[in-house]
């Protein structure tokens, strides 16, 4: 492409494979612009579109962004209600260029409290798309780390499996992300410095990188930014090389 592309975002030397956003900060951009924190919300679920293009383009193989957690159902119900409906028109409007795009659509969470039309939606759009393979977007969507670790517990016992069985890589198979690779990064936009239960198990050794720009102002800039972050990130797992101990 004729765009500049490779002169404006070269090459890193590591890339990611699985990197998680907690996509933050709608209300207070629409505070700032003086608007109602619904058209934030709308601002948001439009900027999903430019950053996951851009991940694609980066080389992120898995992207897991948080949309909607377990606590948000605790906001005034105009707001959920507005939220429920922008992801349900997202859907629908996006999917058939999503597929297109070679992207796999995965959701985690509870599908339980929402509507039966957009449950459908996005089983529908799961379906369409399983055997795409340039990118797996898994959209946390009434979503809670402690709520899937305890889904996991849960199934982990309905399946009968002797307790000194249980190991680490159990759990794994049983959370939402099952056969997935943890996430490399976690992204934090609009400045706060906390988890808010998103990906509890799976994050245990993350680089986390926490942005204080409002999500709707997230574009491929900041996302190329974040990357860079990580490719010069120390990763070492508890562990010491040899050179570090002499
Ligand atoms: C993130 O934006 C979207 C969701 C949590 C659903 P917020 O709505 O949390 O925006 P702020 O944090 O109030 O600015
Ligand atoms: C985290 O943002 C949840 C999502 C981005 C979907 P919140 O705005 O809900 O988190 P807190 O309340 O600041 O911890
Ligand atoms: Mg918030």
């Amino acid at each position: 492409m004729s765009d500049n592309w490779d002169e404006r975002y070269p090459p890193l030397a590591k890339v990611p494979v699985h990197v998680g956003i907690i996509m933050d900060g709608n209300g207070r951009w629409a505070r700032q612009q003086g608007k109602p924190r619904l058209a934030g919300h709308r601002a948001g679920v439009e900027n999903i579109r430019r950053v996951l293009t851009a991940a694609a383009r980066m080389g992120i193989k898995i992207l897991t962004i948080y949309a909607f957690s377990t606590e948000n159902w605790d906001r005034p119900a105009a707001e959920v209600t507005g939220l429920m409906n922008l992801i349900a028109q997202a859907l629908r409007r996006e999917v058939s260029e999503l597929h297109k795009n070679g992207v796999r659509l995965r959701h985690i969470g509870h599908l339980e409290r929402v509507s039966r039309q957009l449950r459908r939606g996005v089983l529908d759009a799961i379906e369409l798309t399983k055997d795409n393979d340039r990118l797996t977007l898994n959209v946390a969507f009434d979503y809670g780390g402690r709520a899937e670790v305890v889904h996991a517990v849960q199934q982990i016992i309905e399946a009968g499996i002797p307790a000194e069985d249980v190991t680490e890589e159990t759990i794994s198979q049983y959370l939402y992300t099952a056969g997935q690779p943890d996430p490399d990064l976690i992204i934090r936009t609009a400045g706060e410095l906390r988890v808010s239960n998103f990906m509890l198990w799976q994050g245990a050794y993350a680089e986390y990188y926490a942005v204080p720009v409002f999500w709707p102002d997230f574009d491929e800039n900041e996302l190329y930014k974040a990357l860079a972050a990580f490719s010069q990130r120390d990763r070492r797992y508890g562990r010491l090389t040899d050179s570090e101990y002499a």
